[in-house]
């Protein structure tokens, strides 16, 4: 049986979270960002002073607890009730969220929580992170996977951030998402990489609303 979900895998500034985004709201279905859960995940443990090991931070995400709550359009990731969204994004967090996902534990943890949340939303979700196609959902109707070229990546996630795109910034932050790429295609469990059945789309030369079209079409193929 296929699950209603639309997966879309890739590394980091791809466009995954925006275009899940948009396809969701085309499709009236729910976007799920699941590197948000990570995200928080290790905010948690770093506010906590935590052991960096998947049993205390699982521990501290089960307490406190770190989850995320569905909401009009999608899901918020919260801590202990709070909303954590704009602090999930800070640099303290990106530096550290691959080492934290990389842990075993709390991929078990994350995938509970990433399919029971899928579950509570009656019309079917559209999620979006490194391992969703292979991993989380691998029986989801739609499996994509996006890439771009690494500066393109780089310039488009430094304007999201309000940031200069000067050559300077563009280098740095493509080394920063370079590293962080290879951290995420290297670890033991559920490295990223193409699914099986994953449509490959490379968005470097593709604009914004032909993306989103792409993917909402193959959502209406498979759930008609
Ligand atoms: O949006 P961006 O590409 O910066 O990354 P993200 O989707 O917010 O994910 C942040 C980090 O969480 C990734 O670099 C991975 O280390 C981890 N992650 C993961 O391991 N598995 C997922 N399904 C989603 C994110």
């Amino acid at each position: 049986m296929t699950s209603r979900v639309i997966a879309i895998d890739g590394p980091a500034g791809s466009g995954k979270s925006t275009t899940a985004k948009a396809v969701a709201r085309r499709l009236g279905l729910a976007h799920l960002d699941s590197g948000a859960l990570y995200r928080a995940a290790t905010l948690a443990a770093l506010d906590a002073g935590a052991e960096m090991s998947g049993t205390a931070i699982v521990a501290l995400a089960k307490s406190l607890p770190v989850r995320l709550d569905l909401t009009d359009d999608g899901f918020r990731p919260e801590v202990a009730g709070v909303d954590v969204s704009t602090e999930i994004r800070t640099d303290r967090v990106t530096e550290r969220v691959s080492e934290v996902s990389a842990l075993p534990e709390l991929r078990v943890w994350a995938n509970e929580e990433l399919r029971s949340a899928a579950a509570s939303h009656p019309r079917g979700v559209v999620m979006d992170g490194r391992d969703i196609g292979t991993v989380v959902f691998p029986d989801a109707a739609v499996k994509v996977f996006l890439v771009a070229n690494g500066e393109e990546r780089a310039r488009r996630r430094l304007l999201q951030m309000g940031l200069s795109t000067d050559s300077g910034s563009v280098r740095k932050k493509t080394e920063d998402m370079a590293e962080r790429d290879r951290k995420d295609s290297s670890r033991a469990v559920a490295p990223l990489t193409q699914a099986d059945g994953a449509v490959l789309v490379d968005t470097t030369n593709l604009d914004f609303e032909e993306q989103v079209d792409r993917v909402v079409e193959m959502g209406r193929k498979a759930f008609s």
